[in-house]
C-alpha cells in the first residue's frame, strides 16, 4: 500500500485501527471500524475465521463467548446463528452503557467490511489476518481470495499498489496466498524472536514484518535488520504514548493501535 520506503520523502507512519477502534467501541464490530474511519485510521486491522457454513467473520478467538451474548466456537456456529447475537452488549459500561441498542453490533462479516471500506470516501487499507488456517487446510486463503476478487483486491499491479494485505502468524498460510495472488502483500507475525529469522530472513512468501511491541522493544536491532534486508516492519499492538515515540524513532511502516484518534493526536495528524 501507501506506506512503502521512499528515501527522499519518507512516509509518515501508518496508523491502523487494531479490530476498529477497539479500545472505544465494541471490537470487530461495524461501530468499531465506522468510528475508526471517523477517528481517521489510514487502515484497518481485522482477524477472520471461518464459519460452519463457509462464511468469513471478523472475530478474534476461537469462541464467541468473551465478545457476544452466545456460545461456542465460531467454526460450529453458522452465520445465521451468529447474526442472531448481540456483539456489543459485552463492551457495557458506565460511561457507554447500551452498546447492545445500538446498530452496527451484530456480527461482522468480511463482506460488509470489504463493503464499509469500498463506500468510506477516501482511501483506507484493510490489514486481514489469518486465524487457525492450519485447521481448514487452505479453505481460509481460498475463501478470502474468492472474496478479494469479487472487489477486484486480488491481483494488484503490484503490491505497493495494493490496499489489503494479509497477516498471519502461519508462515503456511502466508505461503498459499503468496501462491495464489503474489501481488497482494504479507505480513508475518512474531511474538517472539525466532531463530530462524534472526538475521531477518522472513520466510518464503512473507514480504512484510509484522513484530510485537514487546519484541521491538527488546531488540530494536533486530527491526533495524528487517529494514536493512529491505522489509517493511508493522508493529502491534502499539497503545502507550512511549512505544508510539519508539516506533517513530524505528522508522517503522505502520503502527496497529486499539486507539487511532490518540495516536493520531500525538502524531500531530489530529
Ligand atoms: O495485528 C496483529 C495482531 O492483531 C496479532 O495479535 O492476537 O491481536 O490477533 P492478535
Ligand atoms: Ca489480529
Amino acid at each position: 500500500g501507501r506506506c512503502h520506503h521512499d528515501a527522499v520523502t519518507p512516509h509518515p507512519i501508518q496508523v491502523v485501527a487494531h479490530r476498529g477502534a477497539s479500545e472505544d467501541a465494541p471490537e470487530h464490530t461495524l461501530a468499531a471500524y465506522v468510528r475508526a474511519i471517523e477517528d481517521g485510521a489510514d487502515a484497518l486491522e481485522c482477524d477472520v475465521r471461518l464459519t460452519a457454513d463457509g462464511h468469513l467473520v471478523c472475530v478474534h478467538d476461537r469462541r464467541i463467548n468473551r465478545t457476544s451474548n452466545g456460545r461456542g466456537a465460531v467454526s460450529a456456529l453458522e452465520l445465521s446463528e451468529l447474526a442472531a447475537l448481540d456483539f456489543g452488549s459485552w463492551k457495557d459500561s458506565e460511561e457507554s452503557p447500551d452498546w447492545g441498542d445500538r446498530e452496527f453490533t451484530s456480527v461482522l462479516t468480511l463482506e460488509r467490511l470489504l463493503e464499509l471500506v469500498a463506500d468510506a470516501g477516501r482511501p483506507i487499507e484493510l490489514a486481514i489476518e489469518t486465524k487457525h488456517p492450519t485447521r481448514w487446510a487452505g479453505q481460509v486463503e481460498e475463501r478470502l481470495l474468492q472474496l478479494l476478487k469479487r472487489f477486484g483486491l486480488d491481483a494488484p499491479a503490484a503490491p505497493a499498489e495494493s490496499p489489503v494485505r494479509i497477516m498471519s502468524f502461519s508462515s503456511r498460510s502466508l505461503q498459499r496466498i503468496a501462491a495464489a495472488a503474489p501481488t497482494v502483500p504479507t505480513v508475518y507475525l512474531m511474538q517472539f524472536l525466532q531463530l530462524r529469522v534472526r538475521d531477518a530472513r522472513l520466510p518464503a512468501g512473507a514480504r512484510i514484518a509484522g513484530p510485537g511491541i514487546r519484541l521491538v522493544r527488546n531488540h530494536p536491532a533486530f527491526i533495524e535488520r528487517l529494514h536493512a534486508a529491505g522489509h517493511q516492519v508493522h508493529v502491534w499492538t502499539v497503545n502507550e504514548p512511549e512505544d508510539v515515540d519508539l516506533c517513530v524513532g524505528l522508522g517503522v511502516e505502520a503502527i496497529i493501535t486499539n486507539r487511532p484518534r490518540q495516536v493520531l493526536a500525538q502524531l500531530g495528524r489530529r
